[in-house]
């Protein structure tokens, strides 16, 4: 199944849109290890029609990270058309990617996100508005359903595609569900058999070997990854040479890490060019990054406290220092 905008690969992998996360930086970075394609993170259809600074900013990505596709949410479909035409207008990114999976209280109280699945006619009538305003492609990512009594992802898809969706996302739980159990895969086979648009299956990828079992058991068109990528852009070699059928890269030594944290930091303050609010929001990565380390508790509790760049570096150097004079 063709995706509506260039691709490299049979089975690309995707970095999923992510809140706080799925920034500039990290899709440069996940871009450059292997991520095919990036979302940005949701942005807010009236945030964006009302001229919000801080939801503009979200629509900024670089040459680099194409393919791209900005996501949108809101229930309003006129809204939703007016923030469709202004990004592609303003931004132009390959793609438009309609949020109808987002559990958040506040995003769903006025039906935005995973609400719109209550009301399957509002998902359709929220596409057609978005695809006639925006010039280029769209694409829905959703859940199963708003609860167990309307789960039912085959139909909520088969309606997006009606409404003239190019592709879906599918993260097979239910609102409801929020991120508890265990994503329902056969699902993502369920819808995989009855739509013709491609389908990227996500949900509870933590290794590369994951990506390869879940593209092996749905037949699924593409591979969106998460939380497996925090700290971890390492995930989508790793899943690219199981899907090309080699072994996977090991993961990197600490050094390695460590460097890579530490670029994707400065990619950070060069874009916010405020060094004490960079290093301040960085401290949730620094955290994932150093996930798993020997002796990880004393460090991140140094990590949880810097303000700068340079004592990034510092706290680093202490911890490597001591394992270099070992090895
Ligand atoms: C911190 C965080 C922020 C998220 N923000 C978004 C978002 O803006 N848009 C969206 O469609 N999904 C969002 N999601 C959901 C993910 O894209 C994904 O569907 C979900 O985490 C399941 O995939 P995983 O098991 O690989 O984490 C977010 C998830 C997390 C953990």
């Amino acid at each position: 199944m063709q995706f509506p905008y260039p691709v490299r690969h049979r089975v690309p992998l995707f970095l999923a849109p992510m809140a706080g996360v799925s920034e500039p930086p990290f899709r440069r970075l996940c871009r450059s290890f292997g991520a095919d394609v990036v979302v940005s993170e949701f942005l807010s259809s009236e945030g964006l029609r009302r001229g919000v600074k801080s939801v503009h900013d979200g629509a900024y990505f670089t040459p680099q990270e194409r393919p791209i596709g900005i996501q949108l949410y809101g229930a309003d479909p006129a809204a939703m058309a007016e923030a469709a035409e202004l990004v592609s207008y303003h931004y132009a990114p390959d793609f438009i990617d309609i949020n109808f999976g987002c559990p958040v209280k506040k995003v769903v109280r006025r039906n935005g996100g995973s609400g719109c699945l209550k009301d399957l006619a509002l998902v359709q009538q929220i596409i057609r508005a978005v695809k006639q305003a925006a010039d280029r492609p769209v694409t829905v990512k959703i859940r199963s359903g708003w609860d167990e009594s309307t789960r039912q992802p085959v139909e909520i898809a088969l309606r997006c595609r009606d409404a003239g969706a190019l592709a879906v996302t599918l993260h097979p739980r239910t609102r409801a569900q929020l991120y508890t159990g265990r994503a329902a895969w056969d699902e993502i086979a369920a819808v995989k058999a009855a739509v013709d648009i491609p389908v990227v299956g996500n949900g509870d990828i933590k290794t590369g070997e994951d990506a390869y079992r879940m593209w092996q058991q749905t037949g699924c068109d593409g591979v969106m990854i998460a939380r497996g990528s925090f700290g971890n852009p390492w995930i989508f070699q790793q899943a690219r040479d199981r899907l090309d059928g080699r072994a996977p890269r090991p993961m990197p030594g600490v050094a390695e890490r460590f460097a890579v944290a530490l670029q994707h930091a400065r990619l950070q303050l060069e874009i916010q060019g405020d060094e004490r609010r960079t290093a301040v929001e960085f401290r949730k990565h620094l955290g994932w990054y150093t996930r798993g380390l020997p002796q990880a508790a004393a460090l991140r509790r140094r990590l949880h406290q810097i303000e700068s760049m340079s004592e990034i570096e510092r706290v680093f150097r202490d911890y490597l220092e001591p394992l270099q004079a070992v090895g």
